[in-house]
Formats: C-alpha cells, sequence, structure tokens
C-alpha cells in the first residue's frame, strides 16, 4: 500500500456512493453489513457490550453512509459509542464529516488513510468493524484483514460486504473489453468514452444480460466509474471469503441475509434436499450461491474468537433471549403491523412478504397463521418480547413456539433481530 495507490485516486474523483446534501440518516439504517440490530443479533448473539461506550471502526467510509447509519442507531436506542472513520479519499471524507456534522454527529473521528497502516495509528481496539465495499479494491485482502483483525477486540466483530464473481458476470468482461481500448479512469473522457461503449453493446454481452448492470449505460457518473473503471476491482466466492476470514483469525458467523445462503429453498426434488442438508455450512453457502447465481454482494459477520456469545456455528445464540421477556424484537425494513394487514388480505398459501436485498427487491413466501398475524400486528417498532405475548389469550407455549418460529424466519429474511433488552 503506497501513498501514490491509483484507488486513493479513483475515490476523490469519484467519491463513492455519490449522496445528496439531502439524503439523511433514516434512509440508511437498514443498509446491511452497518445495521445495529444486525450486528448485535449475529456479532454478539443479541447482547451488545455493556458499561462502556461501544467502540466502532468505519473502515473505507466512503461518503459516510455507515457513520450516517450507526451513529443514528445509537442515538435511537439511546447507546453511548465512539465512532471512528478511515479513508483514502480526502474528498470522500470531506462529504462524510459534512454529513455528520448535519446530523450533529459530532463526536465522529474522522481520518484520511490506509487501512494496512491501523497499527500505526491512534485509534485502538475496537468492538465493531465496518467493512462495506473496501474489500474488492485493497492491494492484498489478506493484509487489510489482518490489520483489522489486530484492531478488534476478543469477542468482537466485523461486518463485510464484497462483491459476489458470479452475480457480476459481465463487468469483468466489459472491464478487459475497455481496457484493451485504453479507455481508464485517468482519461477526462474516460466516463464517455465508457458509457459510448455500454450504449453500443450487443443485446448478447453478458454485462447487458446480468440483470443487476443492464441499466449501467443510464446510471450515474460516479457509478458507472465504479462498475466499469475502477483500477482495482476484485470479486469472491463464499469460499474465497471464508477462507479470508479464516486466515486473518475470524470465523464467520453468519451470511446475510441468511435466506440467500441455504440451498434448500431453491430444491424441490427431496433427493437434493437430502444431498444439500447432508453438506457442511460452507458447502451449503457456496451451492446456495452456485444456484441462486445473481448475488453480486456478499455480507458476512464475523467474530474475533473470546466472546462472552456462545460459539455455536450451526445455531442463532441471539434466539436464547427469546425466553427473557424483556428481551426487544427490532424489526427492520418492515413495519409488521402494515406487513399482518396486507397478509390478511391474502389466502393463508400465497402469502408473502417483499424484502430489499442491496439493491433488489425480492418476493418470498410466507406462511403464516392468523397467530403469526396476531404477533407481527404486536411488533409495532422495537418491541419487548413480553409486550408482544402478553396479549395473547392463547396458551403461553403455543405463543412463543409460534412467535420462536416467526422470529427465525423473519432473521432468515434479514427483517427482524433480536437484542437484550
Ligand atoms: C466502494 S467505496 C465504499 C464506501 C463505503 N464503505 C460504502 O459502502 O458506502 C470503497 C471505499 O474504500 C476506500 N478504500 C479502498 N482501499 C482502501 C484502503 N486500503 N484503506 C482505506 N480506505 C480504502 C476507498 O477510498 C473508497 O472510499
Amino acid at each position: 500500500m503506497t501513498d501514490d495507490d491509483p484507488i486513493a485516486a479513483f475515490y476523490t474523483r469519484f467519491p463513492y456512493p455519490w449522496r445528496e446534501p439531502a439524503d439523511e440518516e433514516g434512509r440508511f439504517q437498514w443498509i446491511l453489513p452497518g445495521c445495529l440490530p444486525a450486528i448485535a443479533h449475529h456479532v454478539y448473539g443479541g447482547v451488545l457490550p455493556q458499561g462502556r461506550p461501544l467502540r466502532i471502526l468505519v473502515a473505507g467510509g466512503g461518503t459516510g453512509d455507515a457513520v450516517v447509519g450507526l451513529g443514528g442507531w445509537l442515538r435511537r436506542l439511546g447507546l453511548e459509542g465512539q465512532i471512528d472513520y478511515l479513508d483514502l479519499s480526502e474528498r470522500s471524507c470531506a462529504i462524510a464529516r459534512k454529513r455528520a456534522a448535519a446530523l450533529g454527529l459530532d463526536t465522529v473521528r474522522f481520518e484520511v488513510g490506509a487501512i494496512e497502516t491501523l497499527a500505526d495509528r491512534a485509534g485502538g481496539i475496537y468492538d465493531y468493524i465496518d467493512l462495506c465495499g473496501v474489500l474488492n479494491h485493497v492491494p492484498d485482502p489478506a493484509t487489510a484483514l489482518a490489520a483489522l483483525s489486530h484492531a478488534l477486540a476478543p469477542g468482537g466483530g466485523i461486518g463485510v460486504m464484497a462483491y459476489g464473481g458470479l452475480g457480476r458476470s459481465g463487468v469483468y468482461e466489459a472491464q478487459a473489453a475497455l481496457g484493451m481500448l485504453g479507455v481508464d479512469a485517468g482519461r477526462p473522457d474516460g466516463i464517455a468514452l465508457a458509457r459510448a461503449f455500454v450504449q453500443g453493446l450487443p443485446g448478447t454481452n453478458w454485462l447487458l444480460r446480468n440483470p443487476s448492470f443492464a441499466n449501467v449505460a443510464g446510471a450515474d457518473d460516479m457509478e458507472l466509474a465504479d462498475v466499469l473503471l475502477n483500477p482495482r476491482d476484485r470479486a469472491f466466492s463464499t469460499d474465497d471469503l471464508d477462507d479470508l476470514m479464516q486466515g486473518a483469525g475470524l470465523a464467520i458467523r453468519s451470511f446475510a441475509p441468511r435466506l440467500l445462503y441455504d440451498p434448500a429453498r431453491a430444491l424441490r426434488e427431496p433427493a437434493l434436499r437430502t444431498a444439500a442438508a447432508a453438506l457442511d455450512r460452507r458447502a451449503r453457502w457456496r451451492l446456495a450461491e452456485l444456484i441462486q447465481g445473481s448475488c453480486n454482494k456478499h455480507v458476512l459477520y464475523a467474530v474475533k474468537p473470546g466472546g462472552d456469545a456462545p460459539d455455536t456455528p450451526d445455531a442463532d445464540p441471539a434466539e436464547r433471549l427469546l425466553d427473557d421477556p424483556r428481551t426487544l424484537l427490532v424489526p427492520a425494513g418492515i413495519h409488521p403491523p402494515s406487513l399482518a394487514t396486507s397478509l390478511k388480505a391474502e389466502p393463508e398459501a400465497r402469502r408473502g412478504v417483499r424484502i430489499q436485498v442491496g439493491s433488489r427487491s425480492m418476493s418470498v413466501g410466507l406462511l403464516a397463521s392468523d397467530l403469526d398475524l396476531a404477533i407481527l400486528s404486536a411488533i409495532d417498532g422495537p418491541t419487548r418480547v413480553g409486550t408482544v405475548l402478553g396479549r395473547r389469550d392463547v396458551d403461553p407455549g403455543t405463543a412463543m413456539a409460534a412467535l420462536r418460529a416467526l422470529q427465525r424466519r423473519l432473521t432468515d429474511l434479514g427483517a427482524l433481530y433480536v437484542m437484550a433488552g
């Protein structure tokens, strides 16, 4: 990592993501991985470190989405926290700083610099590190992750968004073609030429045939540059990411949303489902990626050993909290009472929910009984388990079993998280 890294120049010319001044906190609260209830659930088994401010590093923070999102969550949940921001791009840092100031997030510490130099900086040790869209662009992912892992407290965790290779089919071929034509981000006419190139592509081209990129010709300059002219752009499979995390001494707790990494949902034939169920979880993640084909961004949470949360790779440690009536159920990106109303209008077998996965909106079947609908109706914002169950005139054991099953399904969708109250 040198001072003249082309990535620093690229993100100074094209700060990412491009945000208008009107964009604010609320819009970014559900972006994964930097959503605090999701972090609490997946990294800490629902129980955030107590008795001191939460120490957060937003590494490669860009124009500040995670700073704004996480700062907003700390405020909303009444938690104390210290957010540090680090990025190579001075211009991105200036935008992030301005956005934080506009929201009154005045304790965030901003620094321009490289992740790889973290050990030489004053920042210290963190409970959570956000690494969204950065691993794709560093010179050596293993070196960057080693530096970050070193800066994590025992039991702390990292939330990663990294490009998925299969879901970016067509991108690297288009980048290679532009490279052969001498079109790069350093040229003043680079954007215009890249746009003209995409507009002229035949309909058979894989970039245009990939639904995630079919409209790239109409993207703004920053987005177009990020997809086609990025001087260092790498994508990963779930296996690559598992290897990288293990190499840095970190263990993946979960990919998110979990549903996308469960191959069974796409396998109807019982013999195929049985074969999938016999695989270990790493193989199941990879199989799901191969079957789905469209995952262009992987999100995962990985932890450094040594924390208090039970280390149960195949179970969700947050689920044990449902026994405590003070536990909070935090809906994410859905309003459960409205969902209950719209589900009620459908016959039971056709009930479903729309969820947002990155920039895509997906429709997922949700078999919901009348008891499930009553439970959903009670979760109007972050709500305690005791409040949800207290209103039921059904047997408590039956209501708890329904809540457990519903929570698991909604957490699989990234639509509900469990936090200690
Ligand atoms: C695609 S942007 C993502 C920004 C932000 N995390 C987000 O998701 O909105 C990648 C960012 O990583 C930064 N970056 C890349 N390599 C870096 C490194 N080695 N150290 C620090 N920042 C880096 C870039 O400057 C850029 O702002």
